[in-house]
């Protein structure tokens, strides 16, 4: 059967970066789910629906949608109906509206499908929200990081080359999609009661690596 680890957690507490690495060094595929979100409201944006109650248009879009991940030498690409969005689903625009889209529990059902298939055939290191809670509640190993609201804007202003001043805005955002995602009714961003918490503030990324490599090391050993 195929191995499980999935790394669930706030906006900014270091999971991309440590799923990757992490799926590096297990040999396993990386799934970076929030990526799929963010490429559905990329589509929507484009799509020009504002309406997220209109149920048959989300219907509609979603039934039309592809998808998929491809390695390149700058990590992994990914394609939204065979089209290259990797830098395009990291905009503000698609930050402003992600949240609000993943929601919608039409959005959450296509998506959760997605990963469960995806999971199926390969070894997969997977970082999202409602991983080990709700989509792949038998996980082998299950993490959930946190960092402290303002490590985490500071990381997001540096991935972003953003600006100092800029630091209040991303604190915001962050808050708010941390309310977002953990208040929506669907599975919402929570720890699942078998989860290792990992505090990642004060460690550095290798640190936050080793951390959960050594815990996948004994898990898969035994
Ligand atoms: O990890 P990220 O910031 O790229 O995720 C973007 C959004 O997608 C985030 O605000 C919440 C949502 N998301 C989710 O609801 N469930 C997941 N498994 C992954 C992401």
């Amino acid at each position: 059967m195929a191995k499980a680890v999935v790394i669930d957690g706030p906006a900014g507490s270091g999971k991309s970066t440590t799923a990757i690495e992490l799926a590096k060094r297990l040999g396993f595929i990386y799934l970076d789910t929030g990526a799929m979100y963010r490429a559905v409201t990329l589509k929507f944006i484009k799509s020009g629906l504002v309406d997220f109650s209109d149920e048959s248009k989300i219907r509609s879009l979603l039934s039309g949608t592809k998808i998929d991940f491809t390695p390149s030498q700058v990590g992994l690409r990914v394609l939204l109906d065979n089209s290259d969005v990797t830098d395009e689903i990291r905009a503000d625009e698609v930050d402003e509206f992600v949240s609000e889209v993943s929601a919608l529990p039409l959005v959450r059902e296509f998506m959760q499908a997605e990963q469960r298939r995806f999971a199926a055939d390969n070894d997969i290191v997977a970082e999202g929200r409602d991983l080990g809670t709700y989509v792949f509640p038998n996980a082998d190993v299950k993490i959930f990081l946190v960092a402290d609201l303002d490590t985490r804007a500071r990381r997001r202003l540096i991935q972003k080359c953003a600006d100092n001043n800029q630091l209040d805005s991303f604190r915001q955002n962050l808050a708010k999609r941390d309310k977002i995602d953990s208040s929506r009714r669907h599975s919402p961003l929570k720890k699942a009661d078998d989860a290792i918490e990992v505090d990642t503030s004060k460690l550095d990324f290798n640190q936050q690596v080793d951390i959960i490599y050594q815990i996948c090391r004994k898990k898969f050993a035994s």
